[in-house]
């Protein structure tokens, strides 16, 4: 268990899983990683869909989210839906300071006045502290999510964290994700039905209008589109 991988291995491993599905490639990837993999979850569409397939391929694979203290309750619902449908316990991994404590070092809403800021405290850091006890973890990265995920691979190595990083959907369109859901009836987050396609925290996403990109809803107003979990 823990395979280690070359440079070049991991480019053979995703050249070879690029036309494989992706309940074969989290297949693949416990088979290699066991108890030191994990998947991260924020319980949006995507996450749901990779919920679902590890509940049949790899049910004792360990899953943990964020918790920022500022998801809409929305999502914290769909979390406690998803737990009874799986009979899964998602591990909580809580920022080191609470709301309450970032507002008396930072001030009110730092996430209006230095987003970067906030979701490095709340987001960055708690993930540098949970991916450090993993040797691979899996996202829900698409490559059509935005021009910054576009070159994503399958199976990659993650520079910045520093294990082996698997996206099982990368190759998948938002069509393909909502088949999904629908076809297994896969509990999600009722936002999605009304114009938030993206989900981050409540304070910093809002519905899209028409037209706009799906990402437009994240930290509208600011010249952001990623929080450092990815890029
Ligand atoms: S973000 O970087 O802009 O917030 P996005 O919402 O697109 O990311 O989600 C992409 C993937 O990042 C998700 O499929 C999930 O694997 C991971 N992720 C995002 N937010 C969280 C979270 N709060 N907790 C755990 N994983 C998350």
């Amino acid at each position: 268990m823990g395979s280690t991988f070359t440079e070049e291995e991991i480019v053979l491993w995703a050249y070879r899983f690029e036309s494989k599905g992706p309940e074969e490639l989290l297949q693949w990837a416990v088979e290699q990683y066991g108890t030191d993999i994990v998947l991260a979850s924020s319980f949006g569409a995507e996450d749901v869909v990779l919920i679902d397939m590890l509940s049949r391929v790899a049910p004792a694979t360990p899953i943990f989210y964020l918790d920022t203290n500022k998801h809409f309750a929305e999502t914290y619902e769909t979390r406690d839906r998803l737990q009874e449908r799986y009979g899964t316990t998602f591990i909580q991994v809580l920022p080191n300071l609470t709301l309450a404590e970032q507002a008396e070092r930072f001030g009110d809403e730092l996430w209006a006045s230095d987003p970067n800021q906030c979701c490095n405290i709340r987001k960055v850091e708690p993930l540098t502290r949970i991916l450090s006890q993993y040797l691979a973890w899996i996202t829900g990265v698409r490559r059509d999510q935005a021009p910054t995920r576009a070159n994503t691979k399958k199976i990659e190595w993650d520079q910045k964290f520093r294990l082996m990083k698997f996206n099982p959907l990368a190759s998948w369109t938002s069509d393909d994700v909502w088949q999904y859901i629908k076809a297994h009836d896969v509990p999600y987050n009722p936002l999605h039905d009304q114009n938030y396609p993206s989900i981050g925290c409540s304070v910093c996403t809002r519905q899209v209008l028409p037209g706009e990109d799906p990402r437009a809803g994240r930290w509208a107003g600011f010249q952001k589109t990623e929080c450092g979990l990815h890029k």
